[in-house]
């Protein structure tokens, strides 16, 4: 599956990420952690963070030689290769707006990625703050999405669009609560918190 994170600062994205998704991977997972928020974890701290295109060099490294050396393919498993016994099954791109900002294209290795990520078996997380600010592709493209609180015109306008009238629930989520709307793959969402979301959110 592939899952886009939205929120304001502060709103507990990486908080639900490191709390209710993460732990359902045992150590199969990485995150690309460009805030350095995820001490402790499997991460990857990219050093380009201030310079767009240097970062994007970085990304399709990370990619090229880091994720993909260590996914299983169904094609391998069909052409009887044998199982890996370690593999990774979940990315965690924290920060996507720095490597996949709106209104431009995507870079290549990523689409690639995102394109194979079911016959990589493998999901990917993305998160950002506002939906504005993230590549739209990558929203058209998730099975689910979680949205915390926005504010602003633009970004409840482009969330109206995704499912009509979710606009006026995100305006009204509690951000000290941490509350959030969990979209479906046909964009139906439920009200929850990380406390009260479902044992299998993703099925
Ligand atoms: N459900 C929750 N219950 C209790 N505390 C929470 C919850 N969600 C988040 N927090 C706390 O709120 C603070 C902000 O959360 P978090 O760092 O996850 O926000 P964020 O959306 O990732 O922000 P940023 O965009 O700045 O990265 C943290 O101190 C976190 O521990
Ligand atoms: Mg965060």
């Amino acid at each position: 599956m592939r899952l886009v994170v939205l929120g304001l600062q502060g709103s507990g994205k990486t908080y639900l990420v490191k709390t209710k998704v993460i732990p359902n991977y045992g150590d199969e997972y990485l995150v690309f952690d460009p805030n350095r928020e995820y001490t402790g974890f499997n991460r990857y701290t990219p050093k380009f963070t201030g310079d767009d295109r240097r970062i994007k060099e970085e990304l399709g490294l990370f990619i090229r030689k880091i994720i993909l050396p260590n996914t299983q393919s169904l094609e391998d498993l069909e052409k009887g290769k044998k199982p890996k016994k370690k593999r990774l099954k979940l990315v965690v791109f924290d920060e996507a707006d720095l490597i996949a900002p709106s209104k431009t294209n995507i870079p290549a290795p990523l689409r690639d990625l995102v394109v194979r990520s079911r016959h990589l078996q493998l999901d990917i997380i993305f998160i950002s703050r506002r939906p504005t600010d993230l590549n739209a592709y990558l929203m058209d493209t998730s099975d689910y999405m979680i949205v915390f609180k926005q504010v602003g015109y633009n970004a409840l306008k482009t969330m109206r669009a995704l499912k009509i009238d979710s606009d006026a629930e995100i305006k009204d989520l509690v951000y000290e609560q941490h509350e959030f709307l969990l979209f479906d793959r046909e964009r139906s969402y439920q009200r929850h918190t990380a406390e009260t979301l479902p044992e299998n959110p993703f099925p």
